[in-house]
């Protein structure tokens, strides 16, 4: 057995309340845990967006009695009224924007960037979906406000060098790369058709290249969890399944020798609690059986019933999820009982 710590993901859609014929708490944290994470946060595209104090208890309501791993969740804003952020930052984990078209309608206009940055509690976690044309606008609201932004997802040479620069010139910037953006390419999204859709969308064998040869310096493997039902993927909807997929892809490159196991334990666990200032899991670890096997769809957890992976070697099975001491998950069964994980909140606030 390989014994790993608890994995944490900066970077998941649950879509419940609103789209649980995609996934819901239960299946989206059951589906955490069988890929060996304990901790994971849960993006505002709801199909209402998370904005307000009324959509925020609802979500955070379901999601008491759901999950079984421990889930923080993002607050959404659009930038226009401020006053929810003032308001409900204690009842979320983070603050996420999207300054490109995306699943759901949380657009915001880059340009007002720095004042949202400033109506946020310092020291609180801010994630961006900020693709290549409004990096620049980024780099600069950090800079002119000293916030800590992380970009997620990172899939191109001209997403990820501004964020080195930024890094270089010493702003608190850190950054995200997904599986798919790893280990898929356009010419795989071709070979999918709509299927293959997602954002940021898949790029060139060169941005790949350019991705894993700079992954030293991306902080943190996000799954972007987006679950959506293959029927929705053949209308093109944007976005992969991948909780269940991140660590044995990543295992697999391992043994491939294209990263080592303490990059893996970094960037999936340590790196993401640091960033996000996440509490730590005592007693919390993921026992993974080495065992090599073609990825397929069947017996995953999440809701969502496919894999852009389908057909590609992974390695490594999680046989064993300990959480604070209590086995929750073995051999493909979750033991843990819905409600059951932490809810996370900065004070602990309800
Ligand atoms: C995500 C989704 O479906 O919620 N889709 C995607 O293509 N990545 C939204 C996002 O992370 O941009
Ligand atoms: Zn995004
Ligand atoms: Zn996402």
């Amino acid at each position: 057995m390989i014994r790993l710590p608890g994995l944490v993901d900066l970077h998941v859609h649950l879509r419940d309340p609103g789209q649980t014929h995609k996934e819901d708490f239960l299946t989206g944290t059951s589906a955490a845990l069988a890929g060996g994470f304990t901790t994971v946060l849960d993006m505002p595209n709801n199909a209402v967006p998370v904005t307000t104090a009324r959509t925020l208890s609802d979500k955070i309501e379901t999601a008491r009695r759901r999950i079984v791993c421990d889930t923080g969740l993002y607050l959404g804003s659009l930038g226009e009224d401020l006053s929810p952020l003032a308001e409900l930052h204690d009842r979320v984990w983070g603050l996420k924007l999207y300054l490109n078209a995306t699943t759901g309608s949380c657009l915001m206009d880059a340009t007002r960037l720095a004042r949202v940055f400033s109506a946020w509690p310092e020291g609180r976690p801010i994630l961006l979906h900020a693709e290549a044309d409004v990096i620049d606008t980024v780099v600069q609201a950090c800079r002119s406000t000293g916030r800590a932004v992380h970009v997620c997802h990172v899939s191109s040479r001209a997403e990820l060098e501004p964020v080195l620069e930024a890094k270089a010139e010493g702003l608190p910037v850190t950054c995200g790369v997904t599986p798919h953006h790893l280990f898929l390419t356009d010419e795989d999204a071709t070979g999918m058709g709509p299927v293959g859709e997602v954002r940021p969308c898949l790029k060139s064998a060169a941005d790949q290249y350019f991705l894993w040869e700079n992954l030293h310096d991306i902080d943190v493997v996000e799954s972007d969890h987006a679950p959506h039902t293959p029927e929705e993927k053949q209308r093109g909807t944007f976005g992969f399944p991948g909780l269940e997929t991140t660590l044995p892809l990543l295992l697999q490159a391992e043994r491939e020798g294209r990263l080592d196991l303490d990059a893996v334990v970094e960037k999936c666990a340590l790196t993401p609690r640091r960033i996000a200032h996440l509490p730590e899991q005592p007693d919390t670890w993921v026992d993974v059986e080495p065992v090599e096997f073609t990825i397929t769809a069947e017996s995953m957890q999440s809701r969502a019933a496919w894999t852009p992976f389908a057909g590609r070697t992974g390695f490594g099975r999680v046989h064993e999820v300990t959480l604070r001491g209590e086995v929750v998950y073995r051999d493909g069964k979750v033991l843990a009982r819905p409600g059951s994980g932490r809810l996370l909140t900065p004070t602990g606030a309800r």
